[in-house]
């Protein structure tokens, strides 16, 4: 993308020789004196320097303390309490209390070296009724979790909005009015907080929030409505987007960053030919024409609009003047690829399917295929060319057991966030403007539908008890962030 130095060039063609699985003659790109991992030797897999490391959790998914400092019920507080919504009817209100344990957790990220931590806001938290007067208890709390991160050094990315709407707002993101509820939530965090935080993402995973509550049914709040509703439902997503962007801009105390995370499809060519490179290019331009093309492009693509038909949603006036918002930074949750081809079909594309073997984490949907962390920052560079990047989450679920003597053997997890995290590199060597890198998650905690039965920390929490237990993968990433480069 950029030009290379000639020591940036040696890095890539190493990585992705080392990824293809061939072996390039060592002159062609080793610099360096004899192995090991002192601060000047070249291992070929370091980050550039200032790179950063971090954890991501959310707050209904760990704090607990759901009734406690004045919070009100978010709709996941009435789903997960309806019978037959969750494994095993799991709610998340205990979770890991992190609520109470904020220092405890803080302390996890200290003893990881991490720079960064990506953390959530609950709006119900904040507004009980989703709207009116501020509860300052609630921002209490948040007060106390940023001060203990910024006075351990951790430099805390906070996300707006990550699914837990307050349960008091009519409609839901059917209404237009809670996006406009949304906007004055931001105004206030921006208000509140921006002394200290400087980092903003607005909202969490479109799709998850809007498809699966709305047209699947299997996240809060549980509807299953047409094609017209859903589709009206998703612009009330991106428009909170983009009113939260501007509001926090303008009620910013200072100069912040602010951007979004979003779980956009990451297609990765099936084999890296110029003519399946581009057929993935269009494929991520049109598979996330209702999210990520419409706040990159500022309008809603040709092809969505002739997909949607009659059914296109209803766009008023300045809706993507604030939609369209420039951001400062794109964060990208990913976990898994769509492998896609060049095809003769109306769009030039077509999607592979997986055979019954392929391989995948221990939730299913969670298929491996690491490269996906390059393509997934390649293709929306080339595509729109943002100031900056994130991986906003990366992570998996694994069948963790705790010994006797305390301690989760999950190498499986080292080996997936190994991989993914090399293929992470290949896209800081070849100059793609990726800044930071946040592994999901700090912690075990409520998987959403899934409950407790999923666990995605580096930390193993006993969920009688609410101890936490570094996992092998806590070790493996403390080593990581302390070398800043691949290990
Ligand atoms: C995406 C979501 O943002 C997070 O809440 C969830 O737990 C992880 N991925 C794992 O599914």
């Amino acid at each position: 993308m950029k030009d290379l130095t000639r020591r940036q060039f040696g890095r890539s063609v190493a990585a992705a020789a080392a990824l293809a699985g061939i072996s390039v003659p060592r002159f062609a790109f080793s610099q360096s004196g004899p192995a090991g991992h002192d601060a000047d030797h070249d291992s070929g897999r370091r980050f550039p320097e200032g790179f950063l490391w971090g954890c991501a959790t959310a707050s209904y998914q760990i704090e607990g303390g759901v009734k406690e400092g004045g919070r009100g019920p978010s709709v996941w507080d009435v789903f997960s309490h309806t019978p037959g919504t969750t494994h095993n009817g799991d709610t998340g209100d205990v979770a890991d209390d992190s609520y109470h344990l904020y220092k405890e957790d803080v302390q996890l990220l200290k003893n990881l070296g991490a720079q960064t931590y990506r953390m959530s806001i609950s709006w119900p938290r904040i507004f009980p009724e989703g709207k009116g007067q501020p509860n300052a208890a609630g921002l209490d709390y948040y007060n106390r979790v940023i001060d203990e991160l910024l006075a351990k050094n951790i430099t805390p990315y906070v996300t707006l909005f990550h699914w837990d709407l307050p349960a008091a707002l009519k409609g839901g993101w059917q209404s237009r009015a809670t996006s406009l509820a949304y906007a004055d939530y931001a105004a206030c965090i921006a208000r509140q907080l921006s002394d200290r935080v400087k980092h903003f993402m607005t909202t969490n995973e479109f799709s998850c929030f809007t498809d699966l509550g709305y047209q699947e049914g299997r996240f809060a709040p549980g509807l299953k409505l047409g094609p017209k509703d859903v589709n009206q439902v998703r612009h009330h997503g991106i428009l909170a987007h983009g009113l939260g962007v501007q509001a926090i801009r303008a009620n910013a105390k200072g100069p912040v960053e602010v951007g979004l995370a979003e779980n956009a499809t990451v297609c990765v060519p099936v084999i890296e030919t110029e003519e399946h490179i581009g057929a993935a290019q269009r494929a991520t331009r049109l598979m996330n024409a209702p999210f990520l093309t419409a706040l990159m492009e500022g309008k809603y693509i040709d092809e969505y609009l002739a997909q949607t038909g009659a059914n296109a949603p209803r766009v008023e006036p300045g809706d993507f003047a604030a939609i369209g918002s420039p951001l400062d930074f794109v964060g990208v949750n990913i976990y898994t690829p769509t492998y896609i081809r060049a095809s003769d079909s109306k769009f030039g594309y077509a999607v592979e399917t997986l055979p019954a073997s392929y391989p995948h984490m221990a939730s299913p949907w969670i298929v491996i295929g690491p490269e996906c962390l390059y393509w997934g920052i390649r293709n929306v560079c080339d595509l729109w060319r943002p100031k900056a990047m994130y991986i906003t989450e990366n992570g998996c679920s694994s069948d963790d057991v705790l010994t006797p003597e305390g301690q989760v053997n999950d190498i499986d997890r080292v080996m997936y966030l190994r991989n993914h995290i090399t293929h992470l590199h290949r896209a800081a060597a070849e100059g793609y403007p990726i800044k930071g890198y946040f592994l999901w998650s700090l912690l075990d905690n409520f998987e959403w539908g899934d409950g407790y039965s999923k666990r995605f920390g580096i930390h193993y929490v006993d969920y009688k008890t609410l101890k936490r237990y570094p996992k092998l993968s806590a070790e493996w990433y403390r080593e990581v962030i302390r070398r800043n480069e691949v290990v």
